[in-house]
Formats: C-alpha cells, structure tokens, sequence
C-alpha cells in the first residue's frame, strides 16, 4: 500500500499521517518543510497545492500511490461581495481543482492494480450552509459531488470514494476560524450538541478504517464525525 496524505504537516492531516505510519508506506506532502520531515514517512513533496502541482503529480505517478487522502484545506470567512477574488482563487484551487488533479494522477495506477482507495476530508459547512463562508461551503459540496460520481465510475475497480465531513475540531484552522467568526469558542461548544470539539485523531481514525478491507462496501459516501452538529439543535 503505498498512501499519499495532503497537509500532512499539522492538524488533522498530521494525526492521519500519524495514524497511518505503520499501515503502508507513507508519503507525505504540505507547504513546511521542517514539518514534512519530522515526519515518520518514506518520503515528501514540498508543494503549494494554490500553485503549480507538476511536481506532486510526478511524485504520485512515480510512488504510484493506491492510497491518496485529500486532507489539506483553508478556509475562509467574509461577506461574498467583501472577498477578494484571488483569494477565492487561491481557496478553490488549494480545496477542490488540486484535490481533483492529485485524484486524476493517482486513479491510473490503482485502476491497474484493481485496488484503491480515495479519501477527502470535507467539511460540515459543504453538508450545511455556513454563513459568511459560501466560498469555503462551496468548496467542501464541491468534494460531494466528485465522490458520489468517482465512486460509480471507479467501483469496477475496486476503489472506494468517501469524503469524511468534519465539525469543528480543535486545529490551527478550527480555532483560527472561531476568532474570525461573530462567535466566541463558548457560544461554538453551545451550538454543538456533544458540547466538544472532535480531536484531529478521531478523524485519523476513521480514515484508517475506510482503508480496510472490511470497509470495502463503503463507497460514494459522506460521513459526517461533527458530534452531532449537523443533526441539529
Ligand atoms: N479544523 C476544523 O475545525 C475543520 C472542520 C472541518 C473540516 N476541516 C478540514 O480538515 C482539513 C485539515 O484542516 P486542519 O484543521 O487540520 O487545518 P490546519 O491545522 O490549518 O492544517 C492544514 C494543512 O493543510 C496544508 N495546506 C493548507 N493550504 C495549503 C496549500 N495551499 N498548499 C499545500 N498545503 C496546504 C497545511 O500545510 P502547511 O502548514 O505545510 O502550509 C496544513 O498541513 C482541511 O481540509 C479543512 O478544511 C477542518
């Protein structure tokens, strides 16, 4: 198993990485070097996924990776008609078209060895709207729309599609997203039915599981892990 994590170098995507050390060889990839290599992997790519990604596409074909979790994003927050159009380019880019692209890289070889599995990280805010948020919504709706598709299109070959739906969980990007919003973290933890944010290793844990063969019949799905936040109030 050769596994591709994106963001690799704190949050989430770094407990994956940590989660998934000893599962298959691990590559990883993000913007800090430094971090990339504290890491316990077989190798990195440096790679600004707003930018050129040529690299990382020779990275993925070269190690060919039948594994490929699309876990780095950005968020951003603000009234539409106040967002700055390269900004909008720049979060599309890094959260949808350079997920899709690494997803395109990747399918060739696991169509081949019959085996995959592609796992994005997705957002509540793409299963529910957020407010102030269209941008980074939309974005994370945009991953749905690829999984539902990609998983019929690639089911003959035995690779499974899911994006994982997070709620607020405590990250750099979680806790700078509260300081950005009109709320304070106590009147966030109020809206969230399990009262806590969901820690970065629940989710780690959850993508071990979809790589499993016991969870081969989960495919095109979104999975929510937002303790209880979408459900309601
Ligand atoms: N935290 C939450 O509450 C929450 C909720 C729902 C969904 N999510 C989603 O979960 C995923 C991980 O978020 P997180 O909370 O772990 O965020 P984080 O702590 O800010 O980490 C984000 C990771 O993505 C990488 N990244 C960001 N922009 C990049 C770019 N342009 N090019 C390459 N790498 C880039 C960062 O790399 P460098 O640090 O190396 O630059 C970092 O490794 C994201 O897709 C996010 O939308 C998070």
């Amino acid at each position: 198993m050769n596994i591709l994590v994106t963001g690799a170098s704190k949050g989430i995507g770094k407990a994956i990485a940590e989660e998934l050390q000893d599962t298959g060889n691990l590559f990883v990839t993000g913007r800090n070097i430094e971090a990339l290599e504290s890491l316990n992997s077989k190798g990195f790519c440096a790679c600004n996924l707003a930018e050129d990604i040529s690299e990382l596409i020779t990275f993925i074909k070269k190690n060919k990776i039948d594994v490929l979790i699309n876990n780095a994003g950005e968020y951003i927050y603000g009234a539409i008609d106040s967002v700055d159009f390269d900004k909008i380019n720049h979060l599309y880019n890094t959260n949808l078209i350079a997920p899709t692209k690494l997803i395109a890289a990747a399918v060739t070889n696991m169509k081949e060895k019959k085996w995959g599995r592609i796992i994005n990280i997705g957002s509540i805010s793409g299963v529910m709207g957020e407010a102030h948020a269209g941008i980074y919504s939309a974005s994370k709706a945009g991953l749905l729309g690829l999984t539902k598709a990609l998983a019929l299109e690639l089911a003959e070959f035995n690779i499974t599609v899911n994006t994982i739906n997070p709620g607020w969980v405590e990250t750099g990007l979680g806790m700078n997203s509260i300081e950005e919003s009109d709320f304070s973290k106590e009147e966030i933890i109020e809206c969230i039915p399990q009262r806590r944010f969901v820690k970065p290793e629940e989710v780690a844990k959850l993508v071990k599981y979809l790589i499993t063969e016991d969870a081969k019949g989960i495919t095109g799905q979104g999975i929510n892990i937002c303790a209880g936040l979408s459900v309601g109030i």
